[in-house]
């Protein structure tokens, strides 16, 4: 098959090349948008009396034609061609002949793909944008639904002090919350026209950029024709925003896996959403939550693989940068089918709210109030932090809990205890006296609920 650069050649290509080279295997998601930048291509070179209107006509016709081909699974996308711009470009030609012979003018691949691929970005962009705030809204649903529950917080994996359930899942809401502004900061990057840089030089023609950006919903024609055909920057910025996502579900999806353990026992997981084992008839795993933990591997893999790929590039464009599409479209696949999963999969979680709460009842989970209390007496914290620390000694010397303590084995480690302390030394009580803002009390997380529905109707 003749090629579009036939004339300066005297040799074909080899076969071998041919399949080494050749994109049109995962470019062909581009075909929409691939048509969508000639279309206002050919309309701006119309307007500028590059081509004439009968020219424009003809283009428009054929090019609904090959619109119509690919939806219904007709076209022919040929190896040959290598890739969706090329495919297209020859069906054009074959279809309207000297018109189509001219959508090419002022225009390169290079300027094209980098179009092309901004196009797809900003719709799958904006998919992320909202299944991500489908997921907020899930996770303030659910945390709503959980402002009663008290379970006991973490830190080292060591029970620390008492929070509500809900505040455990709004700091989840909040994570979701910078990724949705992430991907709208890099909404706004890749909301820039690279069309009619050319090759790299830009074009002695008469062409209006700025028709053709604003045709395609742009926010304006990229300003430097080298920088239009040669930045990545806009795919590295999707793919870090997916891999920020990923390592999100991931932490959720982990405590999903350990939670629903039987040492832990703090949910129970969904039929819909497990699965058994072919062997232990017992079994029920958390499956999806591993795969996404699993997934997020290969998302941090497609950043860096993109990163290490561009980094010795000179300019302008080389054809290294085909290597964008697969990571990016695997990405993208890939976070979105996790966000689907987990929202799904979340109201369906039963916690089990007497096990949570009854896993703050050891640990010395109210040691801290217990400082808190006598530095409120004038104890300075530190003092405070000491004699507390001795009760819990006490307390695990005798095999007893904080609360099984009585006034007077309290008022040995300090005469500033009263019989108030015990309201403190519950989980509730601990939870109640939080006043700071932020804190685990019920009221800031009713405020944090006010606070992210706002910004969520936003
Ligand atoms: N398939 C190529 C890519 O994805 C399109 C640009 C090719 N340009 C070129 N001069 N070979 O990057």
């Amino acid at each position: 098959m003749k090629k579009p650069w036939g004339g300066r050649f005297k040799e074909g290509t080899a076969k071998t090349l041919e399949e080494f080279s050749q994109s049109i295997s995962f470019d062909r998601r581009l075909w929409q948008e691939d048509i969508e930048g000639s279309r206002a291509h050919a309309k701006m070179l119309c307007k500028q009396g590059i081509i004439t209107e009968e020219e424009l006509k003809q283009i428009l016709k054929g090019l609904a034609e090959i619109e119509r081909e690919i939806k219904e699974g007709k076209f022919q996308f040929k190896e040959e061609l290598e890739d969706i711009h090329m495919n297209i470009e020859r069906a054009l030609i074959e279809k309207t002949g000297s018109a189509g012979a001219k959508i090419h003018t002022a225009r390169s691949r290079n300027d094209q793909v980098a179009t092309d691929l901004r196009l797809y970005l900003r719709k799958r962009v904006n998919e992320l944008i909202e299944l991500t705030e489908k997921l907020e809204k899930t996770l303030v649903n659910v945390a709503e639904k959980n402002i009663d529950t008290i379970m006991p917080g973490y830190t080292h994996l060591q029970k620390a002090q008492p929070v509500l359930l809900a505040h455990h899942l709004l700091a989840y809401a909040w994570m979701l919350e910078r990724d949705r502004e992430r991907l709208k900061e890099a909404l706004k990057r890749l909301n820039l026209c690279p069309l009619g840089a050319g090759a790299l030089a830009g074009s002695s023609l008469p062409i209006d950029r700025h028709y053709t950006a604003k045709e395609l919903g742009f926010e304006e024609p990229i300003p430097n024709s080298m920088d239009a055909v040669s930045d990545r920057d806009f795919v590295l910025d999707v793919l870090y925003c997916g891999a920020m996502l990923m390592m999100h579900l991931s932490r959720l999806a982990e405590e999903i896996i350990l939670w629903a353990t039987d040492e832990f026992r703090f949910i129970e997981l969904p039929d819909k959403f497990s699965t058994g084992s072919s062997m232990m008839p017992q079994k029920k795993n958390p499956d999806p939550a591993e795969l996404i933990r699993g997934k997020t591997g290969r998302v941090y893999g497609n950043l860096l693989s993109m990163l290490t790929t561009m980094k010795g590039l000179p300019l302008t464009y080389n054809r290294d940068m085909q290597e964008d599409k697969e990571p990016v479209f695997d990405t993208i696949d890939t976070v979105i089918m996790s966000l689907r999963v987990i929202t799904e999969m979340l109201p369906e979680i039963k916690f089990n709210k007497e096990r949570m709460k009854e896993a703050c009842g050891s640990g010395y989970i109210t040691a801290t109030d217990i400082a808190e209390y006598l530095v409120k007496k004038g104890v300075p914290f530190r003092n405070a932090h000491e004699i507390t620390g001795k009760i819990v000694l006490y307390c695990i010397e005798k095999g007893k809990n904080l609360n099984e303590l009585s006034i007077k084995e309290l008022r040995k480690f300090s005469s500033k205890i009263e019989k108030d302390l015990y309201a403190i030394l519950t989980p509730e009580g601990s939870i109640d006296s939080k006043s700071s803002y932020g804190s685990t009390s019920k009221k800031s997380v009713k405020e944090q609920i006010r606070m992210l529905r706002k910004r969520l109707k936003e």
